[in-house]
């Protein structure tokens, strides 16, 4: 029997994962997935671009659904959701992470007794103020199936009551995706126009409320950038831009500010860079999938196993400990944290199954 799966995205990590799930739907004769961007993410490089690199399928239904207070945005996100579920009856609701469309599409399919899968189950930064963290717990709660990429996560869950049966230990899509486009990675064409060589920069990101909306976790930040000693590549998210400019933050003369790049010159700038310095779920990962250390700006990571494993320090927003940590070297590979690279095959596979 033929699944009809609908797919909720809205955000720029979003659509990476779903790329690799996608792509794992399209190799089976018996999903039909119908895609619905709720427009969390607009810009042309924040959004299109990921459609046409990874080749995802066009969304089926675009809800125009972006910016606004977090409860503005959600609700109106819930809404229009609950009407695209009351026409296209999928049989199960897929959602990814932790962004404001995730808990949108999970509680308005639950309400609807439609199934809900959640990709990247369990992760946890114990910070109730993230706005992420509430999106998470809650959306792990509404779900019917857990996708866990960790055995950390795994516990997480364990540890909050949810029914074992309903928790499946996958690994982790952003790893599938990472080895699928490394061969297609593309060096920006701007980059020898800046004079670096190759291993010899930071890559920089910084996006999380925590730092933008906080102006001396910013400027602490951007003291740190400066301070470091080696020329930083920092491709930076809107939200980010607009507080710089806000608060009259200037970034240090070793710094180059880009705008957002597609995934593939991502993937070769954190191929070809010696450090990685992030707030990004995402990319702290990505530093590991490319052997890469990461000085974290954050108090805290969900990604705790990078911490313990020695890939990841948490720096904070303080200059001088994030010019510090800057100095680490790779440790060297020890096994893979985040699957065999299969983690949205099995997931497509289970989501048959049930
Ligand atoms: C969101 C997610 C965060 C995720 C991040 C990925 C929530 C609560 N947060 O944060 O978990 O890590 O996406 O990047 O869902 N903006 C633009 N153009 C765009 C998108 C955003 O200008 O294409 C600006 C707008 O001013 C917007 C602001 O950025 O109000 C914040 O965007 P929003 O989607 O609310 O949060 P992110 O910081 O992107
Ligand atoms: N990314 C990208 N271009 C950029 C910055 C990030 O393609 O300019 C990718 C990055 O490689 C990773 C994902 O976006 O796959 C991470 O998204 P983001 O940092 O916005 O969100 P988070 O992971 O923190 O939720």
């Amino acid at each position: 029997m033929t699944l009809h799966l609908l797919t909720i995205i809205g955000a720029r990590p979003q659509f990476i994962k779903a790329a690799a799930v996608s792509r794992a739907v399209a190799l089976r004769g018996d999903l039909h997935e119908t895609i619905v961007h709720t427009g969390q993410h607009y810009d042309a490089n924040m959004s299109d671009i990921f459609f046409e690199e990874l080749a995802i399928p066009r969304p089926d239904h675009h809800l125009g659904i972006g910016g606004g207070t977090h409860g503005a945005m959600t609700g109106r996100q819930l809404e229009a959701i609950e009407r695209v579920l009351l026409d296209e009856r999928p049989d199960m609701v897929l959602v990814y992470g932790d962004t404001n469309s995730t808990l949108a599409g999970a509680l308005a399919a639950v309400k609807l007794h439609i199934p809900v899968a959640h990709v990247e189950a369990g992760l946890r930064s114990f910070n109730r103020r993230m706005p992420e963290e509430i999106n998470r717990v809650l959306t792990d709660h509404a779900a019917d199936m857990l996708f866990a990429p960790t055995e950390t996560a795994m516990r997480n869950l364990a540890a909050e009551g949810i029914a074992p049966g309903r928790c499946h230990l996958v690994g982790d899509v952003m790893y599938d995706a990472s080895l699928f486009y490394r061969e297609r990675a593309r060096m920006p064409e701007w980059f020898p126009g800046l004079g670096i060589e190759p291993g010899e920069f930071v890559l920089a990101t910084v996006h999380r409320a925590e730092n933008t909306d906080d102006p001396a976790r910013l400027s602490g930040i951007m003291q740190g950038l400066a301070g470091c000693g080696l020329p930083v590549i920092l491709p930076l998210h809107p939200r980010t831009r607009g507080r710089l400019r806000d608060c009259a933050i200037a970034p240090g003369p070793n710094v180059r500010i880009t705008d957002p790049v597609g995934y593939l010159e991502m993937v070769w700038l954190e191929a070809n860079c010696r450090v990685v310095a992030t707030d990004s779920g995402g990319v702290q990962k990505e530093a590991y999938f490319f052997a890469k250390p990461c000085v974290t700006l954050r108090d805290e990571t969900e990604w705790v196993e990078l911490v313990e494993s020695g890939w990841n320090v948490l720096a904070g927003a303080s200059s001088r400990t994030i010019s510090e940590c800057m100095q680490m070297r790779s440790v060297g590979l020890t096994g893979s944290l985040y699957g065999k690279g299969d983690a949205a095959k099995t997931i497509v596979h289970l989501l048959q199954a049930q």
